[in-house]
């Protein structure tokens, strides 16, 4: 018999569910996604699965691998050479069908940040330094991975808390714009919670998109609500009632 990869897959809903075993044959370049492809095609048309780009570049088809977040189009099935492949849906999220999410609360976080504001409409230049600093944040495919792994999110369901990872990225991307006029450092200490992080760095680990969330975009924003909020000296001269 030739070689075949054995995947155990999810299979429910809301309602609750179980892993199914099914095999796949071993295509020497597969990726997971193409196994869980070969299942819809021979075995369970009705496994609902997310995908739509299949080059790593749409964010949708996240799921969990043997506990790993991670994007099934770039997650090569060799890997796994002589493992049983578990295949879940991202835990964070409530589930649908299958190995599908509703994701929809990340939009509606996405609805609450003010967007990039300049002072005027006129062009501008920026400093290549400026251009290098924010160039990682647009390279986000909004997968979502970095909020179903955070622990604020997945094991404290802090959703009213915090904003997750994926949305320090966006806000630090508008902040950290030379000239964006609007002032996003109440929000993030109140409503956005970034104090809610604790720098485990876990979302870094897993971004397909290798963006240094935490040391990149999170840090530094904790470093502008700490100054704003915590500076001795500016501290003295808001109780005397100036900012
Ligand atoms: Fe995905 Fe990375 Fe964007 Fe998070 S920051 S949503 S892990 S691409
Ligand atoms: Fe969560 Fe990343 Fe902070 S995993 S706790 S947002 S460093
Ligand atoms: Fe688009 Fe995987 S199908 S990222």
């Amino acid at each position: 018999m030739s070689d075949q990869f054995v995947l155990r897959i999810f299979r429910g809903d809301q309602n609750g569910g179980e892993e199914r075993e099914y095999y796949v044959p071993a295509i020497p370049g597969m990726v997971v996604l193409d196994a869980v492809h070969y299942v819809q095609a021979h075995d369970a048309p009705d496994l609902a699965v997310r995908w739509n780009c299949k080059a790593a570049h749409c964010g949708s088809c996240s799921a969990e691998i043997n506990g790993m977040p991670k994007l099934m189009c770039k997650t090569r099935l060799d890997d796994y050479k002589g493992q049983v492949v578990h295949i879940q849906p991202m835990r964070t999220f409530p589930i649908i069908k299958d190995l599908v999410t509703d994701v929809s609360w990340n939009y509606e976080v996405a609805k609450k940040i003010p967007t990039f504001h300049p002072e005027t409409a006129a062009p501008f230049r920026m400093q290549q330094w400026d251009v290098d600093r924010i160039q990682e944040f647009h390279h986000c495919i909004e997968c979502f991975l970095c909020q179903d792994v955070c622990h604020v999110l997945r094991d404290h369901h802090a959703q009213d808390e915090y904003f997750g990872p994926r949305f320090m990225v966006k806000m630090a991307e508008f902040e950290m714009h030379p000239e964006d006029r609007a002032d996003r450092v109440p929000q993030l200490k109140n409503e956005a919670g970034i104090g809610m992080c604790n720098v485990t760095k876990c979302c870094t680990e897993v971004c397909p998109q290798h963006i240094h969330i935490t040391d990149n975009a999170i840090i530094p924003l904790k470093e502008r609500v700490a100054d704003r909020y915590y500076d001795p000296i500016r501290s003295f001269f808001r109780r005397l009632g100036k900012k």
